[in-house]
């Protein structure tokens, strides 16, 4: 029985290294060389080729190689007794908990600004809000959000939290589903998504949306590109709704030269390194789940089809 990697766009040595460093007898293979795809059994992925899976025959689960799902979940092919799961870590909560605070404090201390004003010798200051003055408004309050969310308040940060369900969360004001993101944005000034990215959620950060900021209002998208209507992103800077944008995800990575987004001086750009999935910390769920789904045990971190995350 074997366990594949297929990442196309990632060096996957390392990810052979430490999976060994677990179980050094469990046979390992990186896609495209993989000598009989009748004894693959287990696969972690992440932006595998389309129909990809469709040559192993007798694959019984598939993990993502990261915490997001999406490219997973839209390979319409993959067989319904196939699980899904993904990683979650330590390390990709601290990575998401210091990019958001990192973002967030650039925009409330204007230091973006600073940095330009250096480069043309500027001796300029700008007024800037306290923590505490400051609404910050996190969607989704999973695995990542919850603490992002967490450490903003702990931090002084007025901070509000929207998800599916309702949640009850110390110092945090939630509000949860449709009938209640209304009164959520109104009360957000920095809006910061960490959805995963599923029908209901594809979209959302639109000109609706943006709208419904409190001003002057700034977003910071780290969870896919496919959650931001780019258009609208550009006609609410354009007509001054929000202020500015952060991102680090794009409905095309890289983001394609010609793209309207590199040329505006109020939305910084990040290539997807929010967060990043380090191979020695997630070996050993890989492992584990591997062996869970060879022996028809639930998998951790297990992925719900229906409700796409
Ligand atoms: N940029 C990067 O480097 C990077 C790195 C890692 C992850 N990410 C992105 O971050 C996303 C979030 O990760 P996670 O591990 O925190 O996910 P998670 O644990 O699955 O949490 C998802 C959260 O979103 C909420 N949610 C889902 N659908 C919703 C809807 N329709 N309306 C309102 N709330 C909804 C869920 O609500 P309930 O709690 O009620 O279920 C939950 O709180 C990933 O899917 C991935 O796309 C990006």
């Amino acid at each position: 029985m074997s366990l594949i990697f297929v990442a196309p766009d990632r060096s996957l040595s390392a990810w052979k290294d430490a999976i060994h460093k677990v179980d050094p007898n469990l046979d390992v293979e990186i896609w495209p060389q993989i000598d009989n795809p009748k004894r693959v059994q287990f696969a972690v992925c992440w932006n595998q080729p389309k129909h990809v899976l469709d040559n192993y025959p007798n694959l019984k689960a598939v993990s993502s190689l990261g915490a997001g799902v999406d490219h997973l979940l839209e390979d319409d092919f993959l067989p319904a007794d196939v699980n899904i799961c993904r990683v979650v870590s330590s390390s990709l909560i601290q990575q998401m908990k210091e990019y958001v605070l990192g973002t967030v404090i650039s925009i409330q201390r204007n230091f973006v600004h600073y940095i330009r004003q250096k480069d043309q010798q500027q001796w300029q200051a700008h007024t800037h809000p306290l923590a505490s003055d400051l609404a910050i408004g996190i969607m989704g309050l999973g695995k990542l959000g919850k603490p992002v969310a967490q450490q903003l308040s702990e931090l002084g940060y007025q901070v509000n939290g929207w998800s599916r369900s309702p949640k009850t969360i110390e110092n945090i004001s939630t509000f949860a589903g449709r009938d209640e993101f209304s009164a959520f944005l109104q009360k957000t000034q920095i809006l910061v998504c960490l959805l995963p990215l599923t029908d209901e959620t594809n979209g959302i950060l639109d000109l609706e949306t943006l709208k419904q900021l409190q001003s002057p209002s700034w977003i910071i998208n780290v969870a896919r590109g496919e959650h931001l209507v780019d258009e609208d992103l550009i006609y609410a800077l354009d007509t001054d709704i929000i202020k500015g944008a952060w991102l680090d995800v794009f409905s095309e990575e890289p983001l394609p030269d010609r793209h309207a987004f590199w040329n505006r001086s109020n939305i910084m750009i990040t290539p997807h390194i929010a967060s990043i999935t380090q191979p020695s910390e997630v070996a050993d769920q890989i492992v584990e789940n591997y062996k869970r789904a060879l022996s028809g045990m639930e998998l951790n971190y297990e992925v719900d089809r229906q409700k796409g995350y």
